[in-house]
């Protein structure tokens, strides 16, 4: 066995001298408040039965896609899929990629073109950063948030571009590790205005926002007023996979141009028939009474935030969270040290919520990321926080 060149072994020794050494986690029976199955469907036995069902009623006895989807693996649930999504989230085409990482790299590197702008939040995911740094367009990050600073750097950077490019705006419906929102409307309508391409990120908004789980975009009634929509089924829907809605010409385009589905192996028939069944309990009763539950439960960690102090200082509770009305809840412990002791800590007590550590978010902003699903108890809730309120 060769070891380690020495470069790669020191950037080793640096991340554990900095306490941001990443490992795997073993698996374990802790309170999960960490999770992305915020509705429970990776777990839900009935809807695991649906999928089984659903591939028997087809006939379908295949375990692998055989190929990538230009060649061998576009098999016959891929059509039904897209379709079904196309309905769903009422767009002209869906194209489904293989996971968010694989849709974000595929859209970013080669849909804005060289001399383009690219404008995105600066907590943007990691998945669009690197398909941007993929891309011959060039990127320039705008405040969190902050609609000032992106019509400020849409200034300087449109003054500077050639005369047909196009600038594209990028954020997240509700941010991965702070839970919050942008103004969509004033984002769209900037968009509008200043003729740019607005994409939103929504993994962390399916099956959360809108009657039956569409989104955010769809909530506000926004969805047709962008120019991409990245879905991912890897969080509500339980599932494995991400889907990009925009137009026809798009969906050909990436067809042609993303390498990440043309150069790789399509997903399994197990895997589309679960995206499949999982949409449909998204729209059945089943769906309609998590989606209640994890709403209950979002308002009631809300409140318990509001209600609880923290015991030595005296600070409610909520001025350490970042405010969110999504299922993600951040609770700012500045400190790879102490937002790792806090999360071994509540391990220890039975919870699992993940310490989130720099450099994954800016330095001094570690935070212990909450969770929420519609299978946590309100006993389960109450007692997390107030075990946190004795920490803080
Ligand atoms: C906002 C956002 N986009 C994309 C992804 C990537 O999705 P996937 O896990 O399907 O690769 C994630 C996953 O963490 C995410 O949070």
């Amino acid at each position: 066995m060769q070891k380690l060149p020495k470069k790669l072994q020191a950037r080793l020794t640096q991340r554990t001298q900095e306490n941001a050494l990443r490992k795997l986690p073993v698996s374990h029976n802790l309170i999960d408040f960490s999770s992305n199955d915020y509705l429970g469907f990776a777990k839900n036995e009935a809807l695991y039965s649906n999928i089984f069902q659903l591939l028997l009623k087809k006939g379908i006895f295949q375990n692998g896609a055989t190929g990538s989807r230009l060649l061998t693996g576009n098999h016959e649930l891929y059509p039904i899929l897209e379709e079904q999504l196309a309905i769903f989230h009422e767009e002209e085409t869906a194209l489904v990629f293989n996971s968010g990482y694989d849709a974000n790299i595929g859209f970013f590197a080669s849909v804005p073109q060289r001399g383009d702008v690219i404008l995105y939040d600066e907590f943007i995911h990691a998945s669009i950063r690197d398909g941007i740094k993929m891309s011959n367009a060039k990127g320039y990050k705008y405040k969190h948030n902050d609609l000032d600073d992106l019509a400020d750097k849409f200034k300087i950077f449109n003054n500077q571009k050639l005369q047909d490019a196009e600038v594209y705006v990028v954020t997240e419906s509700v941010f991965s590790m702070d839970g919050d929102t942008p103004e969509l409307a004033a984002l769209v309508a900037f968009s509008n205005a200043n003729n740019c391409r607005l994409v939103v990120d929504e993994a962390h908004a399916i099956g959360i926002f809108g009657k039956n789980g569409q989104g955010l975009l769809h909530d506000l009634g926004l969805h047709r007023q962008v120019f991409a929509r990245i879905i991912t089924f890897g969080k509500a829907i339980g599932a494995h996979g991400a889907v990009i809605l925009g137009s026809a010409s798009l969906k050909e385009y990436l067809l042609n141009f993303a390498r990440s589905i043309i150069y790789s192996t399509a997903l399994s028939p197990h895997g589309v028939a679960t995206v499949i069944a999982g949409y449909q309990f998204l729209q059945a009763q089943s769906g309609q009474t998590e989606m209640q539950l994890l709403q209950d439960n979002i308002s009631y960690f809300n409140l318990r935030l509001e209600a609880l102090s923290c015991q030595k200082e005296g600070l409610p509770l909520q001025t350490f969270f970042i405010p969110s009305s999504s299922a993600i809840h951040g609770c700012l412990v500045p400190g790879n040290k102490k937002v790792k002791s806090f999360a071994q800590k509540l391990s220890e007590e039975g919870f699992d919520v993940k310490a989130i550590l720099s450099p994954t978010v800016p330095e001094g902003s570690e935070r212990l990321r909450f969770c929420i699903h519609s299978y946590n108890s309100k006993e389960e809730i109450g007692l997390v926080l107030q075990l946190l309120s004795t920490y803080l």
